[in-house]
């Protein structure tokens, strides 16, 4: 099967080709508009609208060009369609279906959170559900339980900030830009990570909480003793270790071996590292490019969900808040 795979959800247009014989991505262009929304210091939902509708017909293009195919030779389109900004995401969701109503091809709607986390089997072959999987994104922290048929049961989140938006503000009370995380990461570099012992919150229970890590942060800033090296550093190794202890303990509990951690900052060398020091778990990424939004993954994630028949029909719609992972 030859699936087009469409992302509009935040400020990425993103749209990929997926060879399900070959397992092979045939072609994939992604237009990024992080540039145009740092100025904002985030993302703003009308303009990043605007640039999807911009940019998806020459993406599309694009993409059949270098596939070298024409849009007859599509047997599927997969399309996020929850969860994320809803004027975004009717631009991928629209255009998903206007394409499938003019080719006669199924269209798939496809849960971003899901798509981030199947990047990972995409380049680890024989990787395969059962397995726990985390993901750590700007809009969410989950950790799922996915089974065999690949039912999602979520069994913890963040009651506050999601770990990608904690880097995002504390990068941004730190003045370094937007979006936060790889420049938290890049100015962690030069420091010492055991300088600052930020406390843990709510580390009996499984869910994750940020905030106040953040609010500590400030207090640290505030008080002008340290270097923002050794604080970025300081902070990301807190947000590290919360993420393991969580996640980890979830799978010991669970009896899962098998772990796969996805999502933009999952991106992070020094929470990859982190997480590979562990023993006792087979942990699996996505490739950093995979961790940020892409239409590789919606794509596989579609041919995945196409084998159940989970179609959509031309009454579907988006949906900015979170649907049931497994609609
Ligand atoms: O998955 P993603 O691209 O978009 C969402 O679905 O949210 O994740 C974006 C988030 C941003 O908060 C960004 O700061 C964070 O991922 N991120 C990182 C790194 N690269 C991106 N966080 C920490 N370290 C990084 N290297
Ligand atoms: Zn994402």
């Amino acid at each position: 099967m030859i699936i087009l795979g469409i992302e509009s959800s935040c400020d990425e247009t993103s749209l990929a080709v997926y060879d399900s014989e070959k397992n092979l991505i045939l072609s994939t262009y992604t237009s990024s508009q992080a540039e145009l929304h740092s100025r904002f210091g985030g993302v703003v939902p009308e303009v990043a609208s605007r640039n999807h509708i911009l940019n998806i017909e020459a993406l599309f293009e694009q993409c059949m060009e270098e596939a070298e195919l024409t849009p007859q030779d599509l047997d599927a389109i997969g399309v996020t369609n929850a969860p994320g900004l809803i004027g975004a995401l009717f631009v991928g969701v629209s255009f998903a279906k206007a394409l499938g109503y003019a080719l006669k091809i199924p269209v798939v709607p496809v849960n971003h959170l899901s798509a981030h986390i199947l990047a990972a089997e995409l380049q680890n072959e024989g990787l395969e559900a059962p397995y726990l999987a985390l993901i750590i994104s700007g809009g969410h922290t989950h950790i799922y339980d996915i089974d065999c048929a690949y039912n999602f049961e979520l069994l913890a989140k963040t009651i506050d900030d999601a770990a990608g938006e904690s880097f995002d503000k504390v990068a941004k009370m730190l003045d370094l830009g937007y979006p936060g995380g790889p420049l938290i990461e890049k100015l962690a570099e030069d420091g010492d990570a055991t300088k600052i012992k930020f406390p843990i919150p709510i580390k009996k229970r499984p869910d994750f909480s940020f905030s106040g890590l953040k609010t500590s942060v400030l207090t640290q800033i505030q008080a002008g003793k340290e270097t923002p090296a050794d604080i970025a550093a300081s902070f990301q190794k807190t947000v590290a270790d919360v993420l393991i202890l969580k996640t980890l303990r979830m799978a010991k509990e669970r009896g899962r071996r098998t772990v796969v951690v996805a999502g933009g900052v999952a991106c992070n060398v020094y929470i990859r590292r982190a997480f590979e020091a562990q023993k006792g778990f087979d942990i699996y990424f996505p490739s950093p490019r995979l961790c940020t939004d892409n239409g590789d993954m919606i794509a596989f994630t579609a041919h995945k969900f196409f084998g159940q028949r989970r179609f959509a029909s031309l009454d579907e719609t988006a949906h900015d808040r979170m649907q049931h992972i497994n609609k």
